[in-house]
């Protein structure tokens, strides 16, 4: 059980809102945004396998980036009358009328990886996930630094994930914020590849087409599966990854150390995918009436490609 920072907003005294739902055979809905990454394959195996343990049973439907399936997927969970629902929302934006569905069938809710934008944060009882805005930070810092001795001008490329998604957006925000510290260093070129390696092999191939005799020197891919495909494109175009393209991505995959130990990526920003015990936690609470933190924030860590070779057989995912 990874140890968790909170950071309390808000409390919720569940017992007074969901009395009915106090009972020990716990049923849990969970919608699944998609199987995007190997990040996300991690988190949904971390959840499956801490249904188990904990003795929870999971009714879980995949969604496949779309939003409109997560819905339907919410439907049939009021329909079947789930004790919990936990949602991993694909983009942050429509969630106020389905939420409003679930509160009415009197059905607690867990946001889990990604926020949602409501109005009223009494239609969930906690979120779960990272700090993506800090992840952006910790990337700008570490470009920041890595370039430090590097005459001005310096072009960036950014790699977003999925468009209207929290990850995408402040993790993009985040290392803005940062970088603008040094007004000689640019993003000259943004795009989103939704998180996957073709789609950051395509996006990157582009960028290198239009950038000509003026490729970047820093990519920050959004994550590693676009990385990864990123520096097949960089590799196919003649150039080193790492060395002639400074690399930045974020989650922290086993295949992500591997090509830092190659000289690859220069540094990942750990993205904790392991959030299942966390939320079979949350759930035992939920249903024992008690009080939960309204934000729960794994710890999460930066690695770069010196200290690659310690952390390798610690990786989980
Ligand atoms: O929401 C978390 C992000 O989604 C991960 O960084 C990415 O790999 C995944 O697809």
């Amino acid at each position: 059980m990874p140890t968790v920072e909170t950071v309390v907003t808000e409390t919720i005294n569940i017992s007074s809102l969901y009395p009915s739902h106090m009972n020990e055979d716990i049923v849990m809905g969970f919608s699944q945004l998609g199987s995007e990454s190997d990040w996300r394959l991690a988190n949904t195996a971390s959840i499956v396998e801490s249904a188990k343990e904990a003795g929870i049973t999971l009714l879980l439907e995949n969604a496949e980036q779309s939003q409109q399936a997560q819905f339907s997927a919410i439907r049939s969970f009021i329909e079947k009358q789930v004790d919990v629902i936990a949602i991993a929302p694909v983009v942050q934006t429509g969630w106020e009328n389905i939420l409003q569905e679930i509160k009415e069938a009197g059905i607690p809710v867990v946001i889990i990886d990604r926020s949602v934008n409501v109005e009223d944060t009494s239609l969930y009882v906690t979120f779960i996930g990272s700090d993506f805005y800090e992840e952006g930070i910790k990337a700008g810092k570490y470009a920041l630094d890595k370039m430090r001795n590097k005459p001005g001008g310096i072009r960036i490329a950014e790699l977003e994930g999925t468009v209207g998604s929290t990850p995408s957006i402040d993790r993009g925000r985040g290392f803005r914020d940062v970088i603008q510290e040094r007004d000689d260093m640019e993003i000259i070129m943004s795009q989103p590849a939704d998180f996957t390696i073709e789609g950051g092999k395509k996006v990157m191939e582009q960028f290198l087409q239009e950038a000509g005799e003026q490729p970047p020197q820093l990519l920050f891919a959004h994550n590693d599966d676009m990385a990864i495909g990123a520096i097949q494109a960089i590799e196919e175009f003649g150039l080193e990854p790492g060395k002639d393209i400074i690399i930045i991505s974020v989650d922290g995959t086993r295949q992500a150390f591997e090509m830092m130990i190659e000289g690859k990526i220069n540094a990942v920003i750990e993205c904790n995918p392991l959030q299942g015990s966390l939320l079979m936690q949350a759930a035992r609470e939920i249903m024992g009436g008690r009080t939960l933190p309204k934000r729960i924030i794994p710890p999460e860590d930066i690695f770069t490609q010196e200290y690659a070779h310690l952390e390798i057989d610690h990786r989980k995912y």
